[in-house]
């Protein structure tokens, strides 16, 4: 390899960057890294690992792990502060946090095309079990993180726990829910989208890579990745308020040009890429990125993650939080995630062996009808917008009856539990599935009188708080779906515990919330 990159060494010596040196191969080897070349064995003058570790997906025997190399994160260029060149970075998975019991161990490149992030696919481990993580690059250490693989295939594990977390505005206020999360003891976290907000004018790849660095220099956000794996799914703002497939926002300048927008879209999804715990086939293709996938937690609990912005119809009107329903909601050739998509949920649901069928996805299912009166008035952002889309869901689950279906939802900064019903203005019909929707991490909800006033008209909504940031905790058995929605008294006192404001379960083989 270092005959391929001269150039690489001399232009770092030249920029003085890194001080190439024998002597850090030594102190690495020290920790229990194989030694490398000396010249991949540079001494950053900053530490590089300023964005934190991170791990997801966890499969019985294994997750991805990611970092990024960034000594310099906010650097306007995107690039971290790190030179053009390719880095090697190892890492390492132990049974301990000490490291003393290494049983997994490898290289992969940082290079300056993916801003130095590495994402590595770690196989051959035990089924659920706890692990711990680190990196090295140069002479530096990552932080540890600690992660859990998935309960073996076709067991039926005693429960998962887990925590439904969206919507984290860096303007909202930084981040008193994940320092709360961080404490708990959890599988995994599931995060239906809004991770970062885009900055009024952001296109270009530094733009979003700029963007990401920020979020992720909160402590309290890189603690919660240290503690468990993330599975993720983005919404809109992690590209473009409202965008739908390749459509932009009226409002923004890219809106008129086509072209442009995928351009930025590619850029978006890039940046997301780079700064997430996602797997190779979740790499994306310019602006395409296949993110819709299954997780399976034994036969106890399926995760279909699915992806409700790149293949939808466009929205029919924008009024916010709602307008006098669109009478083409009802129009059977609109989407709001593609046929492709559609057939893989429903055939996936229908032949899942999995007790509990969990859908996480961005917007609110449930029909939310903010007039009081005779008409209906919906917003058209969300599946009430699609309503084709969520009579072909809730038509599916009637026919087919899969195995509890629980529906998680984020985007609109509010906790609710919904009944999903066959018929949402008679409530005399059958409960088909239950949602979940969770609070915003820290996005404020600027429309909660809205919300308040709309209640009386939804008899299908059990709960709901618009006032309060925090997650939703879900304990899944065999027997029950247990939720607690677990609040902060505001999103950056970080110092204040959550506490429980309500729960609610669903019980097996009956749709339908109770209070716990
Ligand atoms: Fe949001």
């Amino acid at each position: 390899m270092r005959a391929s990159h001269p150039v690489h060494q001399s232009s770092v010596s030249r920029r003085g960057f890194l001080a190439l040196t024998g002597a850090a191969g030594a102190a690495a080897a020290m920790y229990g890294f194989s030694a490398a070349p000396a010249w991949s064995q540079p001494r950053f003058p900053e530490n590089p690992f300023t964005l934190g570790v991170a791990s997801g997906d966890p499969t019985p025997d294994g997750v991805v792990l990611w970092t990024r190399l960034a000594p310099n994160p906010l650097a306007s260029d995107g690039m971290g502060g790190m030179p053009g060149m390719q880095l090697p970075v190892s890492w390492q998975v132990a049974t301990d946090p000490r490291f003393k019991d290494v049983v997994r161990a490898g290289t992969e490149t940082a290079a300056p095309e993916l801003a130095h992030s590495v994402h590595a696919e770690v196989g051959g481990l035990l089924p659920g079990r706890d692990y711990f993580y680190r990196f090295r690059a140069g002479d530096q250490l990552s932080p540890v993180g600690r992660t859990r693989t998935a309960p073996p295939a076709g067991s039926t594990p005693d429960q998962v726990r887990f925590a439904l977390a969206s919507c984290q505005a860096w303007t909202g206020g930084r981040y008193a829910a994940y320092r709360a999360m961080a404490e708990e003891d959890l599988d995994l976290v599931v995060h239906v989208g809004d991770y970062t907000y885009e900055g009024r004018g952001d296109e270009t790849l530094a733009d979003f890579r700029v963007n990401h660095a920020r979020y992720k220099t909160s402590p309290d956000l890189q603690a919660a990745h240290a503690a468990f794996a993330f599975v993720v799914t983005f919404d809109d703002h992690e590209i473009e308020n409202n965008w739908a497939a390749g459509v932009s926002q009226p409002d923004n300048e890219a809106s008129n040009e086509p072209a442009r927008f995928l351009q930025l879209r590619a850029n978006a999804f890039q940046a997301y890429y780079e700064h997430l715990p996602l797997r190779r086939p979740q790499r994306p293709d310019g602006p395409d990125l296949l993110l819709h996938r299954r997780l399976d937690y034994g036969t106890l609990a399926c995760f279909h993650v699915l992806d409700t912005r790149q293949y939808r119809s466009d929205q029919l009107t924008e009024a916010f939080p709602g307008g006098p329903q669109h009478p083409d909601v009802y129009d059977a050739s609109r989407t709001l995630m593609g046929d492709e998509q559609e057939r893989w949920l429903f055939d996936g649901m229908a032949s899942s062996p999995a007790r509990w069928n969990v859908v996480a996805q961005q917007t609110i299912m449930a029909r939310v009808d903010y007039d009081a009166g005779e008409g209906i008035s919906v917003n058209h952002d969300q599946w009430d917008g699609y309503a084709a889309s969520r009579n072909r869901f809730l038509s599916f689950v009637d026919q087919q009856r899969p195995s509890n279906p629980v529906v998680l939802t984020g985007d609109w900064h509010s906790a609710w539990v919904n009944d999903l019903r066959s018929d949402f203005s008679r409530p005399e019909t059958e409960v088909l599935a239950t949602e979940f929707v969770g609070t915003s991490i820290s996005s404020g909800c600027g429309w909660a009188a809205a919300v308040k006033a709309a209640r009386p008209n939804n008899p299908h909504v059990k709960y709901l708080n618009p006032d309060l940031r925090g997650y939703t905790r879900c304990v899944v058995t065999p027997g029950e779906w247990r939720s607690d929605y677990r609040v902060v008294p505001s999103a950056t006192d970080t110092a204040a515990p959550a506490v429980t404001d309500a729960s609610w379960v669903v019980e097996e083989g009956r749709a339908g919330a109770l209070p716990a």
